[in-house]
């Protein structure tokens, strides 16, 4: 709001590839793919195609009860084929945020039909995102989203992102009897791209396991080849009990979320008696969205972009590395998945008073668009990123630093 009242709007007109023209026909890079999404590109006539059709046949109808239509069966089948989790299931939700909550409320509807409803405490990590709902709210690893809001979620924690001891002993000082779940990005991402130290999470899916913790793995940003696989944890070598999606799934052209759920979490709810689930949204399964999703990953499976992502990631990383000599800059962090940050120095932020919207502003007045944090900017390009673009990419940043330390 702040942002706005302060200058005109910035108006995206129109998208295609890695490019967007702005409402006076002015050309940028998109180095974020908009919200971390954009996976295949903009302007895939493929997928308006698909929705297309879809629209035309069966607009959207409710997947209550016992109601469901081809793409979400399809969609889920699909899904739930790549999932690293066994014996899976798929619960459908219109993003992120929603599929948080709802991986949430199955935690401790799970332990509450089997017979440890004590069992309500929810841990996640320093730096980590899930989204702005109650749940979502409640265990951000980011202060400046969880306060303010009164008393969202109770029965929850935040650990250091990088210590699988520090989720053990906030377990034990919680008491294993009381704690639900745990929920961990594979890199995280909004939070200032941290991808994880080696045998992070063969530790942590081992803690869990230890004392009965459910894992939930929130893949919002690293599904659907931005890490080169599907689900991103696959990277890790790990299993977990739930997968929370979205964005990529559906390349953001429809809204779209959902959760994989592993048969250890679902079977009570279809097995036993009086075990409702009583939770779910109007848009769940909403075909046309389903529809844009299956063309989005006949494309990410046609140009097999898992294995193109692998690629880009490692000329994005190279490039982005370059940086790390600037005198603005403390940090680089790339090289695991199609994104990085490149975090500014104390001396640059507190001492000479630069702030990342600057360098932000800067860049988008040179035709790229990145993110701005607090302390870093943050890259994540469509897949179909080419190398000169990619150069195009960091060297506008770079030029965009220069700018910002000149002016102070
Ligand atoms: C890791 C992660 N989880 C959850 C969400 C929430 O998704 P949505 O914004 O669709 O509610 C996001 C959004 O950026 C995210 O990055």
């Amino acid at each position: 709001m702040n942002t706005v009242a302060r200058g005109p709007e910035f108006m995206v007109a129109r998208a295609e590839g890695v490019w967007l023209w702005d409402a006076s026909g002015d050309r940028y890079l998109d180095g974020t793919a908009s919200l971390w999404y954009c996976n295949v590109g903009h302007g895939r006539t493929e997928i308006a195609d698909a929705v297309h059709r879809q629209i035309s046949t069966l607009d959207a109808y409710t997947v209550y009860g016992d109601f469901s239509n081809g793409p979400a069966v399809e969609l889920s089948e699909r899904l739930a084929a790549h999932a690293p989790v066994a014996d899976p299931r798929v619960i459908l939700t219109s993003g992120g945020g929603e599929a948080i909550e709802t991986a949430a409320k199955l935690a401790r509807r799970y332990w509450a039909v089997t017979g440890q409803p004590g069992r309500t405490h929810l841990i996640s990590r320093t730096g980590g995102y899930h989204g702005l709902h109650g749940f979502g709210t409640s265990i951000s690893g980011m202060d400046r989203f969880r306060h303010g809001y009164g008393r969202v979620v109770e029965d929850t924690s935040v650990v250091p992102h990088d210590s699988a001891a520090a989720l053990e002993a906030e377990i034990l000082r919680v008491g294993p009897e009381r704690v639900a779940a745990y929920f961990a990005e594979p890199v995280i991402g909004s939070g200032g791209v941290y991808p994880p130290r080696e045998d992070y999470f063969t530790e942590v899916a081992r803690i869990c396991r230890k004392y009965g913790v459910l894992f939930v793995v929130d893949s919002v940003i690293c599904g659907f080849a931005r890490l080169g696989n599907w689900f991103g944890i696959e990277r890790f070598g790990v299993s977990p009990d739930m997968v929370v999606f979205a964005k990529g799934v559906s390349s953001g052209y429809l809204p779209l979320g959902g959760i994989v759920v592993g048969g250890r979490v679902a079977d009570p709810f279809y097995n036993g008696e009086g075990n409702a689930f009583m939770h779910g949204t109007t848009y769940a399964g909403h075909p046309t969205a389903c529809a844009a999703a299956m063309a989005n990953l006949d494309i990410l499976e046609r140009e097999d972009l898992f294995t193109v992502s692998l690629e880009v990631e490692r000329h994005l990383d190279v490039a982005l590395q370059g940086l790390a000599s600037h005198p603005l800059v403390a940090e680089v962090r790339s090289g695991v998945g199609v994104m990085g940050a490149v975090e500014l120095t104390e001396e640059a932020l507190s001492g000479r008073g630069i702030t990342t919207a600057e360098v932000f502003a800067e860049a988008r007045a040179r035709g790229v668009i990145v993110r701005a944090i607090p302390t870093s900017l943050l890259v994540s390009p469509p897949l179909v990123i080419t190398w000169e673009q990619i150069d195009h990419l960091v060297s506008t940043l770079s030029a965009a630093l220069d700018a910002v330390a000149a002016r102070h």
